[in-house]
C-alpha cells in the first residue's frame, strides 16, 4: 500500500526516485509525486494517476538536484487528486514531507493550527503533520529532526515518513511507526523506501528501521538513529538477498503470469533443505526450538488476511488430519479486535506474504500480549511480522509483485505441510509408512504443478467463453473447500466479476438459487473422498442448466461426461490437491482479466500489502 523512496548523494535524484516509484507500482497506489531540493530551492511535482504521468507532466519542469523524496499515495484521507498528493509542503515552503500510514489526531490538530494561522490547501493528514513539524521548529527553533521527534510523541497513528528541510540541505530525516522503512547505505549516498525493491539496484546494504525509531541521513555526518525518548541506537547493516532480475518481468506480460509460471521453482525453494524422501526426514529451522510447546499446544490458532487467510484454512485441515491438533482460523481483523481466548498453552500462527499486513501485525502483538508463542509464514525477509513473531519460516518465493497472490499462496500451503508434517512426526501420530508417503509426494509437487502449467492455452479457451459472464460460483470440498475461497477471489481482484466460493454441499442451502444458464460453475473435484457427493453437486448444477468447469484428476472419466469443461491435474494425496488445483484457477482469472482489459497486475482500488487498518 501507497510507497516512499528518498534519495540522498550526488546523482540525479529525479531519474533514481522515478524508478523507485515505478518499483513500489506494485503495492498499489493513486497518485504519485517527488520533491527535490537543488541549490536551496524546493521544487515539488505531484499528480494524481500513474508514475508514468507525473513523468510526462514533469518534462516541461526543472529536475535537477541529487536530494529528494517520492511518494505513491493510496489515499486514506482526501480524494486522490493533484492537490492530496505527496509530497505535502508547509506553509513557508520549507519542508517538504512523504507519509505512509494515517494520523489519527489530525482533525484536532488542524484546527489548533488553524488557529495559529495555518492555512490548509488540501483535505489530507498528511498536510497537518508538516505543519505541525513546521510550527515547532519556528517556535522552539529546533533543527528539523527534533521538531520531528517531539510532533511524532504527539500525534496517534501509524506512519512512515520521510522529511527535508530547504534550509537545511544534505539531511534527510525519517521515521517509522507500523509502516515499514528501510534505509540503504550506499558509497557516499543514502537510499530510503518502503521496501526493498527500489534500493537493490543501488545497494544490497540496509537497515530495517524499528517502530519507534527516527533516522537522521547526512551528508556531512553519520548516519544517526534515535528513538523517540531520544536514545541513540546503533544501526545494524542487513545484506540483502534479492536480485535485480527478481524484480523485472523477464519476458512475461504480467507480473501474474511469471509468478504463476515460477512455482514449480518457488514451491521446490520453499522445501530446500527442509525434506529428504531418501533418509525420511522434515524439519524446519525455525521451528527446531519451539517444537516442543507447538506440539503440544492446546490449541493452534492462525491469523491471516485475505488469500494468507485461505492458505490458513488449508492449514487446519492439514495440521487436524496429520498432526491431530485442533485449529482455528481467524481474519486477523477479527481476532485482533474481539478480546479472545488465548494464553500460554496456544500457539498462534501469523501468515503473510508481505509480513505488513496491519490488522496481522496486531493479532501478532494481541497475542504475544496474552502469553501465546507466535510462529510466523512469511515471505518478505526484515519485515515487520518476521522480525516480530517468537520464531517462524520463511517461505522463500522471491518478491512477489503482482498484486493477485499467486506464488505466495502455493508457498504458504507448502510450509504448512511441511510443518503439518514435522507435527505428526514428533507427536507420533501418523504411520512412519503413511509419513515416508507424504513426504515422497510432496516432494514431486513441483514436478507436477509443472504439468498443470501445459494446459494454459485450454485454459484460455475456457477464459474466453466465461468472460463475459457477471457472477460466477467456486465450489469446492474438505482441503479444496479454501481453494474455491481462493479461486473466487482471485477473480473478483482482477477481473471485477463477482464470483463466491462455498463449500459444495452448502449450495442446496442457498446458493443453488442463483443458478441458471448464465451462470458459470467452477467445481474442484478432485477429492478421492466425497467423491460421489461432488458428482452429485454436478449433477444439480446442470439441472438447473449451470454451466459446469470441473477440475479433475487425469483420466476422470465420470466428471468429463457431465461437465461442459474439465482441466485435468496429476493425482495426489488429497492433503496436496490444493497445491495442484489452485495453479488453473489462478491462469483461468488471469486470462479473463487480460481479455476484460483489466490492470491485471495492479487492480483498481486494491494494494498489495494492507498496512492500514
Ligand atoms: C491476495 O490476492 C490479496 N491481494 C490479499 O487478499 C492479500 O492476500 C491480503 O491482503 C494479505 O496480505 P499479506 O499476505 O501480505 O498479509
Ligand atoms: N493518509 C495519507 C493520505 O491520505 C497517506 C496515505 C498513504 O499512505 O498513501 O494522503
Amino acid at each position: 500500500m501507497c510507497g516512499i523512496v528518498a534519495y540522498l548523494g550526488h546523482k540525479p535524484a529525479w531519474p533514481i526516485l522515478i524508478k523507485g516509484l515505478q518499483r513500489l507500482e506494485y503495492r498499489g497506489y493513486d497518485s504519485a509525486g517527488i520533491a527535490l531540493m537543488h541549490q536551496n530551492r524546493l521544487q515539488v511535482l505531484k499528480k494524481k494517476g500513474k508514475v508514468d504521468d507525473l513523468a510526462r507532466a514533469a518534462q516541461n519542469y526543472p529536475t535537477d538536484g541529487s536530494q529528494g523524496i517520492g511518494h505513491t499515495r493510496w489515499a486514506t484521507h482526501g480524494p486522490p487528486d493533484d492537490i492530496n498528493a505527496h509530497p505535502h509542503t508547509s506553509g513557508n515552503q520549507r519542508l517538504a514531507l512523504v507519509h505512509n500510514g494515517i494520523i489519527e489526531n489530525y482533525a484536532l490538530l488542524k484546527k489548533a493550527l488553524e488557529k495559529e494561522g495555518h492555512v490548509f490547501q488540501g483535505q489530507t493528514d498528511t498536510e497537518v503533520l508538516v505543519h505541525f513539524i513546521e510550527e515547532l521548529q519556528h517556535r522552539e527553533q529546533w533543527p528539523l529532526e527534533e521538531a520531528v521527534r517531539v510532533a511524532l510523541t504527539r500525534i496517534t497513528g501509524a506512519y512512515a515518513i520521510v522529511v527535508m528541510d530547504r534550509d537545511d540541505p544534505g539531511k534527510l530525516v525519517a521515521a517509522r511507526k507500523a509502516s515499514p522503512l528501510v534505509i540503504g547505505v550506499g558509497n557516499g549516498e543514502y537510499f530510503i523506501a518502503s521496501d526493498a525493491t527500489p534500493i537493490v539496484e543501488h545497494t544490497k546494504r540496509v537497515i530495517y528501521l524499528n517502530d519507534g525509531e527516527i533516522a537522521t541521513v547526512s551528508l556531512r555526518d553519520n548516519l544517526q538513529i534515535r528513538t523517540m525518548n531520544n536514545e541513540v541506537q546503533t544501526p545494524y547493516i542487513h545484506e540483502l538477498d534479492m536480485e535485480i532480475e527478481q524484480l523485472e518481468k523477464g519476458g512475461y506480460e504480467h507480473f501474474m503470469l511469471k509468478e504463476i509460471y515460477e512455482q514449480p521453482t518457488t514451491v521446490a525453494d520453499c522445501m530446500r533443505g527442509r525434506l529428504n524422501v531418501e533418509q525420511g526426514w522434515v524439519r524446519l529451522g525455525g521451528l527446531d526450538d519451539h517444537l516442543a510447546r507447538v506440539a503440544q499446544a492446546r490449541r493452534i490458532i492462525i491469523a491471516a488476511c485475505g488469500t494468507s487467510w485461505h492458505a490458513g484454512l488449508i492449514g487446519e485441515y492439514l495440521i487436524e488430519d496429520l498432526a491431530r491438533i485442533p485449529v482455528e482460523v481467524e481474519y486477523a481483523s477479527e481476532l485482533r479486535y474481539r478480546n479472545p481466548i488465548l494464553n500460554e498453552e496456544d500457539v498462534v500462527i501469523a501468515i503473510s506474504q508481505s509480513g505488513e499486513t496491519a490488522d496481522t501485525l496486531a493479532a501478532v502483538e494481541l497475542a504475544r500480549e496474552r502469553g501465546s508463542l507466535v510462529y510466523g509464514i512469511v515471505n518478505v525477509v526484515g519485515s515487520s511480522i518476521a522480525r516480530l513473531t517468537h520464531c517462524g519460516s520463511y517461505i522463500h518465493c522471491g518478491p512477489e509483485i503482482g498484486v493477485a497472490s499467486t506464488k505466495a499462496f502455493t508457498g504458504q500451503v507448502t510450509l504448512l505441510s511441511l510443518m503439518a508434517l514435522v507435527l505428526a512426526h514428533r507427536r507420533g501420530v501418523l504411520a512412519e509408512s503413511d509419513f515416508r508417503r507424504l513426504l515422497l509426494e510432496l516432494s514431486e509437487i513441483p514436478g507436477k504443478i509443472a504439468q498443470v502449467l501445459e494446459a494454459n492455452a485450454q485454459i484460455a479457451y475456457i477464459a474466453g467463453e466465461i468472460k463475459d459472464r457477471t457472477n460466477a460460483i467456486y465450489l469446492g470440498r474438505g482441503y479444496n473447500f479454501p481453494v474455491a475461497l481462493e479461486g473466487a477471489l482471485k477473480l473478483k481482484e482482477i477481473s471485477y466479476i463477482h464470483a463466491e466460493g462455498y463449500p459444495a454441499a452448502e449450495m442446496k442451502h442457498g446458493p443453488i438459487a442463483l443458478i441458471d444458464e448464465n451462470m458459470p460453475v467452477i467445481v474442484i473435484a478432485t477429492n478421492k473422498s466425497a467423491y460421489d457427493k461432488i458428482v452429485s453437486n454436478i449433477q444439480e448444477v446442470k439441472a438447473r442448466k449451470g454451466m459446469v468447469i470441473a477440475v479433475v484428476e487425469q483420466g476422470d472419466e465420470v466428471i468429463s461426461q457431465l461437465a461442459d469443461y474439465t482441466i485435468e491435474i496429476p493425482p495426489t494425496e488429497e492433503p496436496f490437491t490444493p497445491l495442484l488445483s489452485v495453479i488453473p484457477l489462478q491462469l483461468l482469472s488471469y486470462h479473463i482479466a487480460v481479455m476484460r482489459d483489466c490492470n491485471v497486475d495492479q487492480p483498481r482500488n486494491l494494494a498489495k500489502s494492507v498496512t492500514v487498518e
